[in-house]
């Protein structure tokens, strides 16, 4: 097949979403397939969908005047992402059966129960569409169901971005480690906290680097699930889930945030030269896999104590590898939309190979 052209729906169109849609732009040429977006959904932006193609351009600059979709949808109407997908794969069954139909998941982080991402997922796929997402929610909380689901339609599931932005995580380990066990890891997997230690390092504001987070689209919309450790959790619920096969949820994992560190602790550590660092680990002890996030005080050769500002680090121990260590120097949105992107080039490959 030559250069597919994949149909998207967009569930959810904030900071990650339209960095995406920007990005597919920009590196339309080296792209080998072509793309047009059929349904946006957002929570308090509208939604809408057209089959024939959605000016996207239009689409960023209404809600970016914080005005709502609907005023593009030719027959306006409240619909919930649920609603978009079901109509979308509706209008779309053909493109759904070829395997070209897209569902960009992209709404926030709940971490009560990781919805309505699941039941987004879930819909997608049941409707034959591949799904790709940046949110940790699905596969930190139902991993094992959505990835059955996806096998049983013949659809992919990804979700790269959802630990450590676009640098390969789950992707690696899939296409390049066959017959490999991971029996652990340990790593510094969330940006705000550990630009928070760090500018608290420098002597600055624990509320103003957090605002800074905020301000630069880095943050959870919610900063209280980055700074109590939450969003570390999910993430490491994903790994666990998927590169460690146990079934778990952000609630089982033992959980200290950043909150009650303050200047002077992590100034203290480095004048004993070692310093402050949220870590994220998971180890398997006997048949049983238990994981931690909390703030440890390393020693300066600790290759995580290096990690500054937006660094993160993942370090995997394998049987057949030893350890194999994954550095991310920048993080933000554009490696978080580049995560979007090289799933959705996996996708087109796939559908080329056919
Ligand atoms: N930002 C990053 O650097 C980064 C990095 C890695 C992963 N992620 C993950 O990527 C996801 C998106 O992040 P973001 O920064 O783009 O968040 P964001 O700017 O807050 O955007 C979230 C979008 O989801 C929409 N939404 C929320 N609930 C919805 C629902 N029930 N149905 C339909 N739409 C809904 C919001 O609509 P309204 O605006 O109308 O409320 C908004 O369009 C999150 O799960 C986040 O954890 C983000």
């Amino acid at each position: 097949m030559s250069q597919p052209e994949l149909p998207l729906v967009l569930i959810g169109f904030g900071n990650v979403a339209r960095r995406f849609v920007r990005l597919l732009d920009e590196t339309a040429d080296r792209l080998d397939f072509t793309w047009k977006v059929v349904g946006i959904s957002t929570k308090h932006h509208g939604s809408v969908i057209d089959i024939e193609g959605i000016d996207v351009t239009r689409a960023i600059a209404t809600v970016e005047s914080l005005q709502s979709l609907d005023r593009l949808d030719a027959v306006p109407r409240e619909r919930s992402g649920i609603d978009v997908i079901r109509q979308v794969t509706d209008l779309m069954a053909d493109e759904a059966g070829e395997g070209r139909l897209v569902c960009i998941e992209t709404t926030v982080l709940d971490i009560d129960r990781g919805e309505p991402a699941v039941s987004h997922v879930r819909a997608a796929l049941e409707g034959q569409a591949h799904v790709v997402t940046a949110n940790k929610g699905p596969a930190a909380f139902a991993y094992h169901e959505l990835e059955a689901l996806a096998e049983s339609v013949d659809r992919i599931f990804f979700f790269e971005g959802a630990v450590m932005d676009g640098v390969p995580v789950f992707n690696l380990v899939r296409e390049t480690m066959p017959a490999l066990t991971i029996d652990g890891f340990r790593g510094v997997i969330n940006s705000t906290c550990n630009f928070i230690l760090t500018e608290l390092e420098r002597g600055k504001d624990f509320e103003l680097a957090v605002a800074e987070m905020q301000a630069r689209g880095i943050a959870e919309a919610d900063p209280s699930l980055d700074v109590d450790g939450w969003d570390a959790a999910a993430k490491t619920a994903a790994l666990v889930n998927v590169l460690m096969g146990s079934a778990m949820t952000p609630h089982h994992v033992a959980r200290t945030g950043i909150r009650a560190v303050t200047g002077l602790d992590v100034r203290d550590a480095i004048a004993r030269n070692r310093r402050i660092r949220l870590v994220a680990s998971a180890t398997r002890q006997g048949g049983k896999v238990r994981a931690r996030v909390e703030p440890e005080v390393l020693d300066r050769n600790d290759p995580l104590a290096n990690l500054e500002d937006l660094e993160n680090a993942l370090y995997l121990n394998t049987d057949l590898l030893g350890q194999v260590g994954i550095v991310q120097r920048s993080g933000g949105l554009t490696q978080t939309a580049y995560a979007l992107l090289s799933d959705l080039a996996r996708i087109s490959q796939r559908l080329r190979e056919l």
